[in-house]
């Protein structure tokens, strides 16, 4: 494991993801981790990340020598490698000017282990108030900037390096190649962390934790579940029942496509589809609030949930072959653990306790395969584990699906209609290969709206259908996506054509803030 020591920086998460980019397994730590810690883990290298301003600072985290004297590789970077250069003496000054942006490397050593072979032409990612002046003794300078005469140290022999800039963004125009030159020659670290073998490694730890006990998973289309169930299926075969509730507010083919991934036919996961759409249907009824409409769905949801959930286990208390429900699998990614304060909470919930004609202490153990891995992990396991490129590459949809879609009542209708829009836009949208570069493009029926329009000979009175695709990160924030316009011809053409009730597609250009991305 590579621990990336986290000195307080937004880019700690983002540096041990870069890692394993280069196929190698790394976890992030708080800096404040007492040293003899950090070692017990055996760490295969460190790597410091940036923080705050100023080694200087009062209450700034430091750096124990501890770590630079026992013989792991260590690579330093932004105030990591300020530390590094106060820790073993050499010298770190107030500057006074902050070095701040796109910085064009100076005299880069082609003969470092960091740089080798690499074009020495690089433009790096810099924000720094501090410079280290002069390298600690036994180091080489490696690099320079026009604000850091010091801009990389290496000490081949020790096997400690660092860069004052952040390699680790995407504006450092070689920072993955300096990060796996750290790797792989400056700390000998091999290539396998694979989707293959995370999948061997979790099969093995998810029968070990499971025993031959049974699972329960709950399905909701989206990727991290569906992953989760897979492995866990994997590991289990059909010890483990996946609950997936039917609300008739998914998309076009999607409830088909889960029953078909997770159906018996596909390997023996037992897959208990609940029908629950005129449930939910009749519980919307007349209600056009948008967040009573969540509530509403998000109370269903759970109910139907526990429902389905209280069958199985008693199912399963009545067969005299089957050994009791015990753990409940869940899709829980690694930013989720490390935002939470990470830790190996070993977490047990209580089932509520208005689960029908359950026993109020029935306890789960919770089963999360997926705890160590970023998103894009996830779907390259998915992908490997054969799930259909459909649900790998999942854009987000909202677990209220097309219910706060519909502006207005929900109704079977108005559900089928806006259905078939929304098909006819991500057929369009896939064949134009923009899957990758949209977030997501929710299709919104303004189903209390109606405008003019003519068709044929005729006049029509009939509803809006909004396209909102959207660019993000993170979607904390986004921005109206710049579809090319034939493609937006082409879906405003087909839905006017092929979607009966439908005379009008508008484009919604409004970023987030100040629009949300859904409507509702
Ligand atoms: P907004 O509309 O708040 O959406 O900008 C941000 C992201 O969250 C998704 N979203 C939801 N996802 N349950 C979910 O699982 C929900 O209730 C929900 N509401 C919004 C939305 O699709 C977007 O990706």
């Amino acid at each position: 494991t590579v621990l990336v020591l986290d000195f307080g920086a937004q880019y700690a998460q983002l540096i041990a993801r870069r890692v394993r980019e280069a196929n190698v397994y790394s976890e992030v730590v708080p800096a404040s981790t007492p040293a003899a810690q950090i070692l017990e883990r055996r760490p295969a290298a460190l790597i410091l990340s940036g923080g705050p301003s100023s080694v200087y600072e009062p209450g700034a985290p430091t750096l124990d020598p501890a770590l630079l004297e026992a013989g792991v590789p260590v690579l330093g970077l932004c105030y990591g490698f300020q530390s590094i250069a106060h820790a073993l003496g050499g010298t770190v000054a107030k500057t006074g000017t902050r070095e701040y942006g796109s910085t064009r490397l100076d005299s880069v050593d082609a003969d470092s282990v960091l740089f080798a072979g690499q074009d020495l032409e690089q433009v790096v990612w810099m924000s720094h108030g501090d410079a280290v002046t002069q390298a600690p003794e036994g180091f080489a300078v490696t690099a320079s900037t026009a604000g850091a005469p010091v801009a990389a140290f290496e000490d081949a022999e020790r096997r400690i390096y660092g860069v004052q800039w952040h390699p680790e963004v995407g504006h450092s125009s070689h920072g993955q190649q300096v990060l796996e030159h750290f790797l792989h020659q400056g700390a000998g670290l091999g290539s396998d962390w694979t989707a293959s073998n995370v999948i061997e490694e979790q099969v093995e730890r998810i029968r070990e934790q499971i025993g031959d006990k049974r699972a329960i998973c709950g399905l909701s289309g989206g990727v991290d579940s569906a992953v989760a169930a897979a492995l866990v299926q994997r590991a289990i075969g059909d010890r483990l029942t996946c609950v997936y509730v039917d609300h008739g507010l998914m998309r076009q083919g999607e409830s088909a496509e889960i029953e078909q991934a997770f159906g018996e036919a596909h390997g023996g996961a037992r897959l208990v589809m609940v029908d629950a759409r005129e449930d939910f249907l009749s519980a919307l009824a007349g209600v056009t609030d948008p967040e009573a409409k969540r509530k509403i769905i998000g109370e269903r949801f759970i109910r139907t949930f526990e429902k389905a959930q209280a069958d199985i286990i008693l199912e399963s208390e009545h067969d005299p072959e089957a050994t009791e429900v015990r753990f409940l699998v869940q899709g829980t990614l690694y930013p989720d653990v490390v935002e939470s304060g990470g830790g190996d909470g070993a977490a047990n919930i209580k089932s509520h306790h208005n689960v029908g004609g359950l026993p109020d202490d029935i306890e789960f153990e919770l089963c999360e395969p997926l705890r160590e891995l970023f998103k894009d992990e996830v779907r390259a396991v998915g992908a490997e584990l054969g799930l259909p490129e459909g649900i790998v590459h999942r854009q987000p949809f909202p677990g209220p699906g097309l219910g706060i879609r519909i502006i207005g009542e929900v109704t079977q209708e108005r559900l089928d209609l806006l259905r078939s829009a929304d098909a006819i836009v991500r057929a369009e949208l896939t064949a134009a290969g923009l899957d990758r570069q949209i977030w997501q493009c929710p299709v919104v029926l303004l189903a209390d709206v109606r405008s003019v329009g003519v068709q044929g000979d005729g006049r029509t009175y009939g509803h809006p259908i909004v396209l909102r695709p959207v660019t993000s990160e993170d979607a904390m924030t986004a921005d109206w996506a710049r579809i090319p316009d034939d493609v937006l011809s082409r879906i405003s053409n087909r839905i006017t054509n092929e979607v009966d009730g439908v005379n009008r597609v508008v484009l919604d250009v409004t970023s987030k803030p100040p629009g949300t991305i859904e409507w509702e």
